[in-house]
């Protein structure tokens, strides 16, 4: 399972990237608002610490803009990903951008159904939105696991790329489910090297070792 850094935060992707853990990188117009610079600066910026699929979303609601918007973004960088929301305008842009090779990732998706057409169109990458499901009481990683037994069945290649990842399990489930891409903020990433009894056992043969008065 690949995991993407979901973050516009320079300095956290490069703390991912640097323990080799940033197979991409996932931004949104939220994450963008929150770091005091240009987007482009952003996007540049990301492309050069981390070799791998860099998501960069539109702005725009309607076909028209969004295929300006996308081919203005897929020229800041040749891993650049455009992101449209799955609405009639978004499923219909990226049907025209795969025409032009222009990869997408279907964002704001949460439901199978969804998923569905994002694959019929020739979207790259699904992002069904685990966090946000669960959050109205559905269950994120069963819409996970249809829409991974959906393209199985069908044989589509869109990778589907958990979204919305709100702590370890989601990372867990994924992986069980055999999720192409778990894009997680960079906390998450970071919290699934922890374990108190590596930090125990650490201790205890540290402990243990100086007691020998010994240097290796
Ligand atoms: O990339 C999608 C992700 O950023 C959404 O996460 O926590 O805002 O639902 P969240």
């Amino acid at each position: 399972m690949k995991f993407f850094v979901d973050s516009a935060d320079l300095d956290k992707i490069k703390q991912v990237a640097d323990l080799g853990l940033a197979d991409g990188v996932t931004t949104n117009p939220s994450l963008a608002s929150k770091q005091n610079k240009p987007f482009k600066q952003i996007l540049d910026e990301i492309c050069a610490i981390v070799d791998g699929p860099i998501s960069a979303e539109v702005t725009a609601v309607d076909f028209n803009g969004m295929m300006e918007q996308g081919r203005k973004l897929s020229k800041f960088h040749k891993n650049i990903v455009v992101k449209l929301p799955c609405t009639e305008a978004g499923l219909k842009a990226t049907k025209a951008l795969k025409k032009e090779k222009i990869p997408v990732n279907m964002t704001l998706v949460f439901s199978t159904n969804q998923a569905l057409l994002a694959a019929k169109a020739g979207a790259a990458f699904v992002s069904p939105f685990v966090g946000r499901l669960d959050d109205i009481g559905e269950d994120g990683m069963k819409v996970v696991e249809e829409i991974l037994q959906v393209y199985k069945n069908f044989n589509f290649d869109t990778q589907v790329l958990v979204a919305s990842v709100r702590n370890t399990e989601h990372v867990l489930k994924s992986a069980l489910l055999g999720a192409h891409v778990c894009t997680c903020p960079p906390e998450i990433i970071l919290e699934l090297v922890k374990h108190h009894k590596t930090d125990e056992g650490l201790k205890k043969f540290l402990d243990d070792w100086a007691k020998k008065g010994e240097k290796i």
